[in-house]
């Protein structure tokens, strides 16, 4: 069954093909393009978490698509606060949707969804588990910035910083980049908040260099990308925040110090803008190496050619584009 569930799924061939399906639908992410391949298609956009990107580029996605959205947001919004099971939950969907994305706080809980259902099923992020999406636009959006620089991903070394334990985007990305050939991974966090051994070990086959750091300083020198991440303190049920303080914060005055002059500054968003945060400062917003904007953008793209290669209809695409016929606004 066609499902994203785990970026184990992808080859390097095979994520190479997504890439590649991505860059056919730049045209219509840019507006510049119409296309209704999914004219007729619904999707069930069922969120049981917070979510602003996932959910709406998602959404986004299929609609420039020529498919229609049904959204649920939070646990009150459905009758599982009724006491209804995932499984219930899922079989009804199938009835309603052709489609269906799903973020749920429990590590699993999307796996058991689409067990229930013949219905392409997309993890949009369960728990501290994985988040495929977001990571097949990460390394899209490493790749673009990459070519725009002139370099190649395979032998680049990537930084991951913050919340490694519990961030999902990292989880599923460095299982990404680890299909590239001669990678090297500077995991950088407080020891409270480090990968998962089982990631690293998956890391550190095909001859990739892992290292661990507790330092930021010393773990950011030479990286080609930094890749921030928040502290995901709604994981933290009964634990402390030990250990987390501003000495892992990427700021203007640590890039300047620390990071070379072509190094691509990233970070999944949202990034925590209230008194006290330390993920990402904005004193890099005017830093053209700060590109989580451009990742965002990535996100419409990444998700229709993940439609389009789930619904079996990638190759459809550019012959049914049209010019718009419509003012489209100017983007950023
Ligand atoms: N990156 C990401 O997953 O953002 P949202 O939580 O806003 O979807």
């Amino acid at each position: 069954r066609p499902q994203l569930l785990s970026v184990d799924q992808f080859t390097r061939e095979s994520v190479g093909e997504l890439l590649r399906v991505a860059d056919i639908m730049q045209p219509i992410a840019r507006r510049q393009k119409v296309c209704r391949v999914l004219e007729g298609a619904v999707l069930a956009n069922l969120f049981f978490e917070a979510s602003t990107r996932t959910r709406v580029s998602f959404g986004a996605a299929f609609c420039r698509l020529g498919g229609s959205v049904c959204d649920t947001t939070g646990f009150s919004f459905s009758s599982m606060a009724k006491g209804e099971s995932i499984y219930d939950t899922s079989r009804v969907i199938a009835g309603y949707a052709d489609a269906v994305v799903v973020r749920h706080p429990e590590k699993g809980s999307v796996a058991e969804f689409a067990r229930a259902t013949n219905i392409p099923v997309i993890n949009g992020g369960d728990g501290p588990g994985e988040h495929p999406s977001q990571a097949l636009l990460d390394l899209y959006t490493i790749e673009t910035e990459f070519s725009r620089l002139g370099k190649l991903v395979d032998g680049a070394h990537v930084a991951m910083v913050g919340d490694l334990k519990y961030g999902r985007t990292v989880h599923s990305l460095i299982k990404l980049l680890a299909l590239y050939r001669g990678m090297k991974f500077t995991l950088i966090s407080p020891p409270s908040l480090e990968m998962p051994a089982y990631l690293i070990e998956h890391a550190s086959r095909n001859g990739h260099v892992v290292e661990v750091s507790n330092s930021l300083q010393e773990g950011l020198r030479g990286a080609d990308v930094v890749y921030a991440t928040r502290i995901q303190k709604e994981r933290f049920v009964g634990e402390e925040l030990e250990g987390y303080t501003s000495d892992f914060q990427i700021t203007a005055a640590v890039v300047n110090a620390y990071c070379k002059a072509d190094t691509i500054i990233m970070h999944p968003l949202p990034r925590d803008s209230r008194e006290g945060a330390n993920d990402l400062s904005t004193d890099l917003n005017h830093d053209p190496r700060l590109a989580i904007f451009r990742q965002t953008d990535n996100g419409i793209p990444v998700r229709m050619a993940i439609f389009a290669t789930l619904l079996g209809v990638e190759n459809q695409i550019q012959r049914n584009m049209r010019d718009v016929t419509w003012r489209a606004p100017q983007h950023v």
